[in-house]
């Protein structure tokens, strides 16, 4: 592919503007400067640097974010901050999305992506994949509670039942289920229905990839899915 496109493709910007950048010799790879602009570079296992910064070629990114609290999931966030904050400007201008969303008091695992095939098999309303919720509870969980969102809840304005399964109680504060779609405010609402309150909310796993599997990532860090752990996403169940 030709060097300018290459770049273009990744996030460096316009098309002119990415050959500004390889006439300025800011564009290396394997050491070598490129400043041709016929260059054509094979992109298999492609690493680059721009800048003195190293990059390598990814047709399309999926990322995992360990959220922290008080970030929306929102390009324009109004009251908190946004979680593309946390992204710099070349991986925003590739068109970075959030695979469904977090509430900006929720913590924990959240995928993004530039690939819309993928963000549509994740977040599909009829094939959401499984997701796993550890939350404190205002009130202690009771087992009649536990029964009931295993059994489901309907949901203000919302059409059918919601059944969460392997709800546990994890202490008498402190509750751990899965559940299967992703309507607004779920959990919570879901928590409400059967007469608690969620207090602290936070998704440990997403279809089979679980944020334990993704070296002990930190509050606000973020790391590249493997091609493995992007199948585990979305395994459904
Ligand atoms: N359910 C909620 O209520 N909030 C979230 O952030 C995610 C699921």
């Amino acid at each position: 592919m030709l060097l300018e496109k290459m770049l273009q493709s990744q996030g460096f910007g316009s098309r002119k503007y990415c050959q500004q950048l390889i006439k300025n010799g800011a564009v290396q790879i394997n050491g070598e400067i490129i400043d041709n602009l016929k260059y054509k570079a094979d992109l298999h296992g492609l690493e680059f640097r721009v800048y003195g910064e190293d990059y390598l070629y990814r047709e399309k990114v999926y990322i995992a974010l360990n959220k922290p609290q008080g970030y929306e999931c929102s390009h324009q966030a109004t009251h908190h901050f946004s979680v593309f904050e946390l992204f710099d400007e070349v991986l925003m201008n590739r068109g970075l999305q959030c695979v469904g969303r977090l509430d900006q008091d929720t913590t924990g695992l959240l995928l993004l992506t530039d690939d819309g095939q993928f963000l549509q098999a994740l977040t599909h309303p009829k094939k959401h994949v499984a997701k796993v919720y550890q939350m404190h509870t205002a009130d202690p969980v009771t087992p009649e509670q536990a029964e009931k969102l295993e059994q489901g809840v309907e949901l203000r304005n919302e059409s059918g039942i919601f059944a969460a399964t392997d709800v546990q109680r994890l202490a008498e504060h402190q509750l751990q289920m899965t559940v299967h779609q992703g309507v607004y405010h779920q959990v919570k609402r879901m928590l409400a229905a059967v007469g608690n309150k969620v207090e602290q909310l936070h998704r440990a796993q997403i279809g089979q990839l679980n944020l334990t599997d993704l070296n002990d990532l930190q509050e606000g860090e973020w790391v590249y899915l493997s091609a493995e752990q992007i199948e585990q996403a979305k395994i459904r169940e």
